[in-house]
């Protein structure tokens, strides 16, 4: 089956500073899989080079085969990858409702529109038209979530979804995810809390010094073994 998305010996830098040094990951469609490794080992670079934010110096990027790392900015979008960043990166002067409104132009057909975005998420609904960032952290993330969804992804990025949630807010996170993964959506995962990828993904893969170092499918890898490898 072809990919929904390849990466093939990516290499990228920033200015002179060369992060990833040949990286291959894929992701079938519907696929959930956890990107690993520990921090600043260039994970969320691998984010920035699809979106073109950083700049990739080797390799092939792929989307259902074609290749798509010599086309601008924006297109991730419109070919239905939808990236919830690192941070979430909420928009402060905007309220709710304007952030989930922002990338209306770059949305795609599909289930997802304001109303099933706030069925799933009813306080966002309710505080429609506060700030974003009045939110607490885990209806930030939310919100983040629905801005993402929003677009009619094929394909979920969630950059450290759980960074600075409390555990019982995590868990909930761990409970949506599930579900939107049920629904037939590709998931990849970056995360350092290892029981919402144990939760989530069916397949991991570690990277280290530029590369990935190690991969397997989620149910054969012992725990211990695993955090192991992430912090090499
Ligand atoms: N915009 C940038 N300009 C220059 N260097 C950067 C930039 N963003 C990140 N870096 C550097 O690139 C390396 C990889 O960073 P990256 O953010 O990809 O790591 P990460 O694995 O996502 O880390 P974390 O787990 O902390 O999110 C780090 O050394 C970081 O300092
Ligand atoms: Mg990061």
């Amino acid at each position: 089956m072809t990919a929904l998305l390849e990466l093939e010996r990516v290499e990228a830098r920033y200015g002179a500073a060369r992060i990833l040094n040949g990286v291959d990951l894929a992701i079938a469609p519907g696929e959930r899989v956890a990107l690993l490794g520990r921090n600043g080992v260039g994970k969320t670079t691998v984010v920035n080079t699809l979106l073109a934010t950083a700049v990739k110096c080797g390799g092939e990027i792929r989307v259902r085969g074609e290749r798509i790392d010599r086309l601008a900015g924006h297109t991730a979008a419109t070919l239905g990858i939808a990236v919830v960043p690192q941070g979430r990166k909420i928009l402060p002067n905007l309220s709710i409702q304007e952030n989930l409104k922002l990338a209306a132009a770059l949305r795609r057909k599909g289930p997802w529109t304001l109303d099933a975005v706030y069925g799933l998420f009813p306080i966002l609904r309710e505080r429609r038209h506060t700030p974003g960032t009045a939110l607490s952290g885990g209806q930030q993330q939310m919100l983040a979530i629905g801005r993402a969804l929003m677009l009619n992804p094929e394909l979920l990025i969630l950059d450290e979804p759980s960074e600075g949630l409390a555990p019982v807010i995590v868990d909930e996170l761990g409970v949506i995810l599930r579900d939107l993964a049920a629904t037939g959506v590709a998931i990849l995962l970056i995360e350092q809390h290892l029981r919402l990828v144990r939760d989530i993904a069916e397949r991991y893969a570690v990277l280290s010094k530029g590369a990935v170092s190690a991969a397997g499918r989620m149910a054969e890898v012992d725990q211990e073994q695993l955090q192991s490898s992430i912090m090499h």
